[in-house]
């Protein structure tokens, strides 16, 4: 049984995590090995030699031309992971190939297929452009959490826990108070939160950042396209500024909050996070304070949701929840993610949805 839903892009790494060192990490249980080709282009195949299982990642493996050699007798690999070269034999048999990946770089993430590769074509890859595009400028960073994805999805899906544990940083007493609506797009696969403060205190996050003294309108729209990326459409203006009718929006600050959550084991997460803003783009004083202000605020998480990790693993099956308006969201997320288990191939899936929902 798992909870790992397979037959799905998730994201990998940065692509500036990724060049001419051989870089590995492990997603949805599999140990996968990086490089780019002198080309530029990122590939993706198994970090296991076929012949002993040494890993590729590990010197005195290394990379020759567009060819990794492994480090432990000499099996050479070309970029789409089949042999090409053994020690002591001029034939190289037939099964020696690494299995390779499909992959894509897009929106500054390196994205790879986890699950039947014939289908990877067809599954779509969800956008986060704001993150490499002209007129926004990125912060971003990966903490690892020893925690399942599912705790994430729980965690970023209802953001009424700002208050209480981010309180300082981005929760007022207004996001818990202000209730959401919640919708779900079953054809496009996404689910949509949003909760609209007309009036709210300005948290730090924000007060600094954008320079706004007083108290705020705060529009929080939540986006998540299961079972791997959460982008949260954030829009901070002066209190009673609003959108103009034809939709543009000068006025306000606007920040795109992007999450990428990819397991990396059942129990274990890569927890991906960027923070896009189209303000004060030049100014580094203002990227600092936004690339610390939210590591702190995702460490936050990350302590919460590793105790929360421990706590269930100690727990018998068949705990019952109580939920409440502000999970809407998240159960909405669960049964989504749920769905795409049962149509993937491979195993089946558990239960992203414990029991008792
Ligand atoms: S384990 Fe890689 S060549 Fe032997
Ligand atoms: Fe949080």
């Amino acid at each position: 049984m798992t909870s790992i839903v397979r037959d799905q892009w998730y994201v990998a790494a940065y692509g500036r995590e990724i060049g001419r060192d051989l870089f590995s990490r492990t997603i949805c249980g599999e140990s996968i090995l990086f490089w780019r080709t002198e080309a530029g282009r990122v590939t993706a195949m198994s970090d296991r030699c076929v012949h002993r299982r040494f890993p590729l990642s590990q010197a005195p493996s290394h990379l020759d031309g567009d060819r990794v050699v492994c480090g432990y007798h000499g099996f050479t690999y070309g970029a789409d992971g089949v042999c090409v070269a053994v020690p002591g034999q001029t034939r190289v048999p037939r099964t020696a190939r690494l299995r390779s990946y499909p992959v894509v770089e897009q929106d500054s993430f390196v994205w790879v297929f986890i699950g039947d590769p014939d289908k990877a074509g067809a599954t779509r890859i969800p956008r986060a452009p704001w993150l490499d595009q002209e007129g926004w400028t990125t912060v971003s960073g990966m903490e690892p959490l020893k925690a399942r994805a599912s705790l994430l999805v729980d965690n970023l899906m209802d953001l009424s826990h700002e208050t209480y544990l981010h309180g300082g940083y981005i929760g007022t007493p207004e996001v818990a108070d202000t209730p959401i609506t919640t919708e779900v797009d079953d054809e496009a696969g996404i689910v949509y939160v949003s909760r609209h403060m007309d009036d709210a205190e300005c948290p730090p996050f924000y007060a600094k950042s954008t320079g706004i003294e007083g108290r705020i309108t705060r529009w929080q729209d939540i986006e998540f396209t299961p079972p791997c990326l959460y982008k949260l459409h954030s829009r901070v203006a002066p209190v009673g500024v609003l959108p103009h009718e034809d939709g543009t929006d000068p006025d306000a600050f606007h920040v795109e909050v992007v999450y990428a959550i990819t397991p990396e084991t059942e129990r274990s997460t890569h927890d991906f996070w960027a923070v896009a803003r189209d303000f004060a783009l030049d100014d580094e004083s203002v990227s600092d304070f936004l690339r610390e202000s939210n590591r702190t605020v995702v460490l936050q998480d990350v302590t919460a949701l590793d105790v929360l990790e421990e706590v269930l693993t100690g727990e018998p099956d068949g705990y019952q929840e109580l939920s409440i308006n502000i999970d809407t969201g998240g159960l909405a997320a669960r049964r989504m993610i749920a769905r795409l288990a049962e149509q993937a191939s491979g195993a089946p899936a558990a239960a992203a949805v414990p029991a008792g929902r």
